[in-house]
């Protein structure tokens, strides 16, 4: 399937009244998972700069950082829609600017599609990067990149004021171009109530049940990232503590003397040896 195809798909979905699924995905192995897994979307989230190379803020990760990880993702996704994010930094300051991150996006690391946090000139961004060719997701309520490192995240929308604010957002966004916004921490009512002014797909992360997908990020999912998760997280698997046990359980074997097992080990021939060992000890 194209590209336009698997975007296409998506709004059949939401026509179909059918929940979008999208997770993210930072290397060969999490690719390789949400493609088994059978997910509409995989999403190379600037969570990654927390979740895997271990920045404090999303605002740390470089474009060529994002670029290593998307490439990888890549190479384990073939059916779902393939979006990556640009990075803060790599496109808000003109429109030419946004419009070669995101390509390089697509040429270098194969993306379908591109997303970008906030509205207003950021709406101007996006529609450069559509009239170029390049899909664009939205992203309106909590936005990490705006956030300064070490600001708690908090939900966004409980007042009047700044609900209509998302609601503006979310409407530049679609005016814009963009096939779907995220929708990140907003009171659930307020985020049905923006969602149902769309005909685009709103895909949710703790924007309660109604938008017409939901998203979480994969480490958070399957119980790998460490510290306190945000209030919407799921966990639907705990494996960072069997795979502590796992290397725990190695490290006792090699210290024990118990690994490698004469199973573990590859053959020679006896006459090989002999005569390799006679000409090592010869001085060759
Ligand atoms: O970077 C990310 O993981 C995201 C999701 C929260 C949507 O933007």
């Amino acid at each position: 399937m194209t590209d336009t195809a698997k975007i296409r798909r998506l709004a059949g979905l939401k026509a179909a009244g059918t929940p979008i699924v999208m997770v993210t995905a930072y290397d060969i192995v999490s690719a390789r998972v949400a493609e088994a897994a059978g997910v509409d979307v995989v999403l190379v989230g600037d969570s990654g700069a927390n979740v895997v190379l271990g920045y404090e803020s999303t605002r740390e990760v470089s474009v060529d950082e994002l670029l290593v990880l998307s490439r990888a993702v890549r190479r384990g996704v073939s059916t779902p829609l393939l979006v990556c994010d640009l990075p803060f930094g790599s496109y808000e300051a003109s429109n030419a600017l946004a419009v070669e991150t995101a390509r390089r996006f697509r040429d270098v690391a194969g993306c379908d599609a591109v997303k970008i946090e906030g509205a207003g000139e950021i709406a101007e961004r996006a529609r450069a990067v559509v009239e170029a060719g390049i899909p664009v997701m939205g992203h309106v309520g909590l936005l990490p990149q705006h956030l300064e490192p070490g600001t708690p995240p908090r939900a966004q929308g409980r007042g009047v004021d700044e609900a209509l604010a998302i609601a503006r957002s979310a409407r530049e966004l679609e005016a814009a171009g963009c096939f779907s916004i995220v929708f990140e921490a907003i009171p659930a009512p307020v985020a049905t109530a923006i969602a149902r002014t769309l005909a685009i797909p709103s895909i949710g992360i703790g924007a309660g049940p109604d938008t017409d997908g939901q998203v979480l990020v994969f480490h958070d999912l399957v119980g790998l990232s460490r510290g306190r998760n945000a209030r919407f997280v799921k966990r639907y698997a705990d494996l960072f503590d069997p795979m502590v046990q796992a290397v725990q359980a190695f490290a006792a074997d090699v210290r024990g003397g118990r690994y490698p097992e004469p199973s573990h080990a590859y053959p020679v021939d006896a006459g090989q040896l002999a005569a390799f060992l006679a000409r090592l000890a010869a001085g060759e």
